[in-house]
């Protein structure tokens, strides 16, 4: 069951209401798929604004995990092996009650945690024009 948006920056009301009626309160990694500036962190940001939290979202490449409150975690694993990302210690992180929003999460990472078990979603960011298509893999 796929579901597809095609939002500018001002209407992502709709993507995050969306997310938290399929989210909201579960432990669940997501995984953010989308080129260089497609759009991932602002994701984040405006899922944080949709629950009123104010905590400020920030591109976590250079610490790799930012915390959030409500069980927000924050990951960026861009240049990055995955064999370096689990000696880190992040399968870990994950089974931590919450969601877990992971930018550039990919295939080889989505069939590793299927297999072990975690909850996954994964999003698609495309760039249009002065839109971006999210299309929702659950
Ligand atoms: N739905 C949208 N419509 C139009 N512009 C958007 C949309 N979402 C994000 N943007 C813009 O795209 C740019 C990049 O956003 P952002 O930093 O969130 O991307 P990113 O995928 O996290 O980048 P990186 O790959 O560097 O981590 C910003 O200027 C942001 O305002
Ligand atoms: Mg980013």
């Amino acid at each position: 069951m796929n579901k597809s948006f095609e939002l500018s920056l001002n209407n992502l009301s709709k993507l995050t209401a969306y997310l938290q009626k399929t989210i909201a309160g579960k432990d669940c990694v997501v995984l953010l798929q989308g080129d260089l500036a497609s759009g991932k962190t602002t994701l984040v940001q405006e899922y944080l604004k949709s629950l009123n939290l104010t905590d400020e979202v920030t591109s976590p490449t250079f610490c790799l995990q930012n915390i959030y409150e409500g069980e927000i975690y924050h990951y960026d694993i861009y240049n990055k092996t995955l064999e370096e990302f689990i000696s880190l210690g992040l399968l870990e992180e994950f089974e931590k009650e919450g969601i877990h929003f992971v930018e550039w999460g990919d295939e080889t990472l989505e069939e590793l945690l299927r297999s072990y078990g975690f909850e996954i979603l994964i999003i698609k960011i495309e760039k249009l024009n002065e839109k971006r298509r999210y299309t929702i893999y659950a």
